[in-house]
């Protein structure tokens, strides 16, 4: 099937976010979709999928001129688009969520569809219970239930927007693995959106790229490097360096001192420091550990014993307030459930974190906080225009920004970021990573999580490795990527 994208025009609010982009999509091929933050990738995916309408341009489905209203209309045509977010139906099982509005008349037939699920979980490579609750299932997994839900309606087409942000390493390979069978066992077409460029050049035949919402290129994969597909997004050449972390002092406090931090089966007695300027980075597999020592650090969580002192002072353990009172920030893992308030506007999202510190006797200073804010925006180069919208408008790497940008506004001691750089395109992923060094270089001390083990290595002083909820191993900055992912348990 060979689906064509004319002169797709699309504005928000006076804004134009995409302007007459063109591109076709064929059948038996993967074609990569990459663009910095705001590009308007998945503008371009909603429309595709009859997700929102756009406002000029035509879909023309092999030749002829197709009329996408609604996601129902697009899948009618083939078409599906799997997004992150999900858009499964929590309280019903994984078989009945495929099966959802393909069944005739609403009939359950509860043998053939056990018998129908097992054969497209086994033509995806999927190992899926089909009688598990949708809601109960990782994000991993929920993302599967919506790929094995196209492929039951028979679709043709499918996008994916950003379908590996959330995967380690071995589970993103093998959903590549599955999007490259699709297109050429299947000949379906894939469309692919990453950030992650060197996967995007090793699972595409073809690239487009987008910059501020206009089509700047598209080539076979097999022509491009990382960098050019760099340049052509920034519209410059870039380096991809991490920051020299500035030394830390001899004697430079301690700032940040866990112990024997232990909550259930994740976390079993943690220990370490950080002192004020170090950047200490946690490495490990998903499921180690890392976000549960981060928020049990906070305070998020309850321990079940341990001690976490922020200059010498008693923290973790009872509330987020007590350790925000001693200085302490957390930039959590999930930005859409954890770290903003998306109704709210960008600038009220950046604001809030810094109430407390800002509000004297009941009576916020507004004048100190607009500029707080304004220079939050600045550093994070979330664009002025856009601070009043409500968050949920802004796109996924903006979001990941803000959330970033309403802890700056605080002027934390102590930094505990989970997954800085999640979802951000390349050039604010540099950004982030020279935020932190500076944070650092002015004596923050900075506890990092990541599942990228070159982003811990290549910005950490140490990492520390972790492991069935336990510290494993300690490594210097410039250890082999190798090594820390060996003593992490993969292989
Ligand atoms: N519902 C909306 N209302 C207003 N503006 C919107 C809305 N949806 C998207 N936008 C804007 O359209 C632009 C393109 O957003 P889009 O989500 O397509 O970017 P993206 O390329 O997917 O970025 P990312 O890599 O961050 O996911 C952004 O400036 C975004 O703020
Ligand atoms: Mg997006």
């Amino acid at each position: 099937m060979d689906v064509a994208l004319e002169r797709i025009r699309k504005s928000y609010g006076g804004t134009t976010v995409l302007h007459e982009v063109s591109l076709t999509l064929r059948g038996g091929r993967v074609h990569g979709l990459v663009g910095e933050n705001g590009a308007g990738k998945s503008t371009l995916a909603r429309i595709l999928c009859g997700a929102v309408p756009a406002e000029s341009g035509r879909i023309i489905v092999d030749g002829v001129p197709a009329v996408l209203r609604s996601p129902r209309d697009a899948l009618r045509h083939g078409i599906a688009l799997v997004t992150q977010e999900g858009a499964i139906v929590p309280a019903l099982s994984v078989a009945d969520n495929v099966f959802l509005g393909v069944r005739r008349r609403g009939l359950r037939d509860r043998a053939g569809d056990r018998r129908r699920f097992a054969d497209l979980a086994r033509r995806a490579g999927i190992a899926l219970d089909p009688a598990a609750r949708a809601g109960d299932l990782p994000l991993v997994h929920r993302q599967q239930v919506e790929i094995l839900r196209a492929l039951a309606r028979d679709a043709r087409l499918i996008a994916l927007d950003e379908p590996t942000a959330l995967l380690p390493a071995l589970a993103a390979a093998r959903l590549l693995r599955l999007c490259r069978d699709l297109a050429e066992r299947d000949g379906l077409a894939i469309v692919l959106i990453s950030h992650r460029l060197e996967e995007v050049l090793d699972a595409c035949d073809t690239v487009t790229v987008l910059r501020d919402g206009r089509h700047v290129s598209t080539a076979p994969a097999a022509e491009l490097t990382p960098r050019d597909l760099l340049r052509a997004m920034v519209g410059r050449p870039v380096d991809v360096l991490y920051p020299e972390p500035v030394p830390v002092p001899d004697d430079a406090p301690v700032v940040l001192a866990v112990r024997g931090l232990a909550r259930g089966s994740a976390v079993r007695g943690v220990g370490l420091e950080v002192r004020a300027g170090e950047i200490v980075g946690l490495a490990g597999l998903v499921g180690s550990g890392r976000t549960e020592t981060l928020r049990l650090v906070f305070g998020a969580d309850r321990p079940d014993a341990g001690e976490v002192t922020i200059m010498g002072r008693r923290a973790g353990g009872r509330s987020p307030s007590r350790a925000m009172a001693l200085g302490a920030a957390l930039v959590p893992e999930s930005r859409a459930e954890q770290g903003l308030v998306l109704v709210r506007s960008t600038a009220e999202n950046l604001a809030l974190a810094s109430l407390p510190a800002r509000r004297r006797f009941g009576f916020v200073r507004r004048g100190a906080e607009r500029r707080a804010v304004d220079e939050a925006a600045g550093t994070l180069g979330i664009r002025g225009a856009g601070l009043g919208r409500p968050a949920w408008t802004l796109s996924g790497g903006n979001q990941q920004r803000s959330v970033f940008g309403k802890w700056l506004v605080r002027s934390p001691r102590v930094l505990l970021v989970d997954e800085p750089t999640r979802g951000v395109d390349v050039a604010a992923k540099v950004h982030i990573h020279r935020l932190i060094a500076d944070l650092a270089a002015r004596g923050v001390a900075v506890l990092m999580a990541s599942s990228e083990v070159e982003e811990v290595l290549g910005l950490a002083h140490r990492v520390l490795v972790m492991r069935d909820g336990r510290v494993a191993g300690e490594f210097p900055r410039g250890a082999s990527a190798a090594d820390v992912l060996a003593s992490a348990g993969l292989r």
